[in-house]
């Protein structure tokens, strides 16, 4: 049966069931757009090519952390052929055979359509008996299972309060239940942890167990999505130190603290007794508002750069604007805006600012505006650092949820291979995921 006449049969039988629910949508339901600060409960999530978890939702998707939704078929094209269903049962992503690349599947009723680059394998979209025997039609959710965060290879897919590991390599199939699981509406493996989302929260579980610790769940909002405070309830502290949202900005000033800016928030940790805090950005650096784009501390101020100004904050509390601020990227830097990251190394007086691939010095003790930058060197390793800082121990250059270090500036530049990706919420931040 080609696509179309499948597509077609699939649609007559759908109607029936699918009437009531159509009578409720709006008429065009592609034409809304989706707020996913407003609660929804996601059909489902799987990673794409580029580790970002991609969130499906009736005929939307949302790439990554924030931003607007988008049709589906925006880019994967045939999803749309099944058109009465208007959502994505479930999703998940695999390493194709031997190689890097990421397969995505989808699981519709009971259909499943599998993509390499965006593009529909042929012999795609076959049925899900045929593509993975023993799995049934109707999925809630799917998600991978690698060695060695499962036993062997595996693929898990959840139906209700059934749960069926799919073995890769000999295609067997263990039916499970775990009651101290949720009903997962979506599944995602991320970072190395498992997660099972239902209704706007998740919780992380052990994929071999089920096992779920006593602190979950935790609202989706807060951890996977870039949304203002929304409501009662979200707690600031946990949520900037553990979500997995990118930072916009980090920076220690002098010896005392780290401040790690996301969004409307930042953190601070205080490096001799390791304490958090955390707050709103108004309530400190109200000038700055929200959505830094990099810091860095140099003689007691705090620098900030947002599109195309700096404002300079006196170190204490609270900090101080300093007069004459907010002044341009192009007066103080001796750059056009939009800086992705910058830091200045304890004692030095130098700037580096990091610009797509690009790294400028600026000589920070020069007090005649506007300062001069000079190109540094290239960084080959990222097409963009999201954040960076500099302390005794050497450099740390965020991009997404991880961070690598270099033991010096030089050492930074000089190196041709990345070293170990060490994640922040983890390592920098001491979480538990
Ligand atoms: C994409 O999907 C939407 C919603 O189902 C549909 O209205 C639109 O025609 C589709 N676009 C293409 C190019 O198939
Ligand atoms: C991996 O699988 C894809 C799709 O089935 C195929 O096109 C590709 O040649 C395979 N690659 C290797 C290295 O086997
Ligand atoms: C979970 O799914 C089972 C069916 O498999 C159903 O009986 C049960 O009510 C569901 N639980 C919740 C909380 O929705
Ligand atoms: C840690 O130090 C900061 C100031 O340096 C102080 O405000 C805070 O109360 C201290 N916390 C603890 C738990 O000692
Ligand atoms: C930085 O600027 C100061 C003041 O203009 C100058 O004395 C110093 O030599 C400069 N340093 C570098 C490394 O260019």
């Amino acid at each position: 049966m080609n696509l179309l006449t499948t597509t077609l049969c699939l649609c007559l039988a759908l109607v029936a069931c699918h009437h009531h629910e159509l009578v409720s949508e709006p008429m065009d339901i592609a034409k809304d757009e989706l707020d996913r600060c407003k609660g929804l409960e996601m059909d489902a999530v799987a990673v794409d090519e580029e580790g970002v978890p991609v969130f499906f939702k009736d005929v939307h998707l949302f790439k990554g952390f924030h931003g607007k939704s988008e049709l589906s078929n925006g880019t994967y094209e045939e999803l749309d052929d099944i058109h009465a269903l208007h959502h994505v049962d479930a999703a998940l992503s695999m390493n194709c055979n031997k190689s890097d690349i990421a397969c995505l599947f989808f699981f519709q009723d009971h259909m499943v359509f599998r993509y390499i680059h965006e593009k529909l394998v042929a012999g795609y979209p076959k049925s899900i008996s045929e593509a993975f025997p023993g799995i049934p039609d109707h999925l809630d959710a799917a998600m991978q299972c690698p060695k060695p965060v499962c036993e062997k290879n595996t693929l898990i897919f959840f139906k209700g309060d059934e749960i069926y590991y799919y073995d890769v390599e000999t295609t067997a199939v263990e039916v499970k239940e775990f009651p101290a699981m949720p009903n997962c509406t979506s599944a995602l493996l991320f970072n190395g942890q498992s997660y099972c989302f239902f209704g706007t929260q998740f919780v992380e579980f052990d994929p071999k167990t089920g096992a779920i610790d006593g602190r979950w769940p935790k609202e989706a909002r807060d951890y996977f999505m870039r949304c203002p405070v929304y409501g009662e309830g979200s707690v600031h502290l946990d949520r900037e130190r553990c979500s997995h949202v990118r930072l916009d900005a980090v920076t220690s000033d002098d010896a005392k603290t780290i401040y790690i800016f996301r969004d409307h928030h930042y953190l601070s940790i205080d490096k001799v007794n390791g304490t958090f805090e955390s707050d709103t950005i108004d309530s400190e650096f109200k000038e700055v508002h929200s959505d830094l784009d990099a810091a860095f501390a140099f003689q007691g101020h705090l620098y900030m750069m947002k599109g195309d100004h700096v404002l300079a904050y006196k170190s204490g509390e609270p900090p101080t604007l300093v007069e004459g601020y907010p002044k341009t990227v192009k007066e103080v830097l001796g750059l056009d805006g939009d800086i992705d990251a910058a830091f200045v190394c304890p004692g030095d007086k130098v700037a580096h600012i990091f610009q797509g691939q690009t790294v400028y010095e600026v000589n920070m003790t020069s007090s005649t505006l506007p300062r001069e930058a000079v190109f540094d060197a290239l960084m080959p390793l990222f097409k963009k650092v999201d954040a960076a800082m500099c302390g005794e121990t050497g450099v740390d250059l965020v991009v997404g949820s991880h961070f690598y270090h270099f033991d010096s500036t030089k050492l930074m530049f000089l190196a041709r291979s990345l070293p170990e990706q060490q994640r922040v919420s983890r390592v920098l931040l001491g979480c538990d995921h």
